[in-house]
């Protein structure tokens, strides 16, 4: 019988805790978690932590749900208000930080990169009508991300004053530099590092 690509990756997996495991295989691995992170079954590697480097210099922190991973391109995508300060800054400086963890597991991802807001239209309209309603109610909101209001019911749009919201609708796709996986499982403590390099993605173990 032909393994399975996902009884192959079971065995992978298994390979992790019981020793054996080496670079490649950890940065395959690594792109399954992100890949299932942005699917709809959704993973503790779904909800991001995405900092930027603030219009003042200072560091900027948010959560951003991840919607896309492409191994093959090395590169996230997430969606965002085109208003929201965020997209000013990702325009003044592309270069991001991303950290997620599954405690479960023990276990740490975090990521350096270069955001771009996506261009592409048709890919664009794409990941609006493949989003769920209830995602795309906050960008049919008159106000913009941070716009100062007298009371929270202010931040809540009735039905009638929606707007079709898609002219707020931006995609940002994080091309990717870096990948950092931490293993705190007790006693069995592992770091790796992969950079993006002449050959795509250089591994290496480091100290935890
Ligand atoms: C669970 C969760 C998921 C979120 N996902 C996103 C997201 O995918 N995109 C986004 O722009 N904001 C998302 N937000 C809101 C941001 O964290 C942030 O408050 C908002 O985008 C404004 O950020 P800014 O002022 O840095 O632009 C999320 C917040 C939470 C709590």
């Amino acid at each position: 019988m032909v393994p399975t690509a996902s009884a192959a990756r079971t065995r992978l997996r298994a390979r992790l805790y019981n020793g054996g495991m080496n670079l490649p295989e950890l940065h395959t691995l690594i792109w399954d978690e992100l890949c299932r992170g942005a699917s709809p079954a959704r993973s503790p590697f779904t909800i991001w932590q995405l900092a930027t480097v603030g219009l003042d210099g200072a560091p900027q922190l948010r959560s951003i749900v991840l919607r896309e991973a492409n191994i093959s391109a090395g590169t996230l995508c997430f969606h965002t208000d085109l208003r929201s300060p965020k997209l000013a800054e990702l325009r003044a400086d592309g270069r991001v930080a991303m950290l997620a963890v599954d405690l479960d597991r023990h276990l740490q991802l975090r990521l350096n990169g270069v955001a771009q807001v996506v261009q592409d239209a048709t890919r664009i309209r794409g990941m609006w009508t493949g989003s769920r309603p209830h995602t795309l109610i906050l960008y049919k909101t008159p106000h913009a991300p941070g716009t100062p209001i007298a009371q929270p019911e202010e931040g809540h749009v009735r039905e009638q004053d929606r707007g079709d919201g898609f002219e707020n609708f931006a995609l940002v796709e994080v091309r990717l530099e870096r990948i950092e996986w931490l293993d705190l499982t007790p006693n069995q403590h592992r770091r790796a590092r992969f950079e993006r390099g002449q050959v795509p993605w250089q591994g290496q173990w480091i100290a935890p």
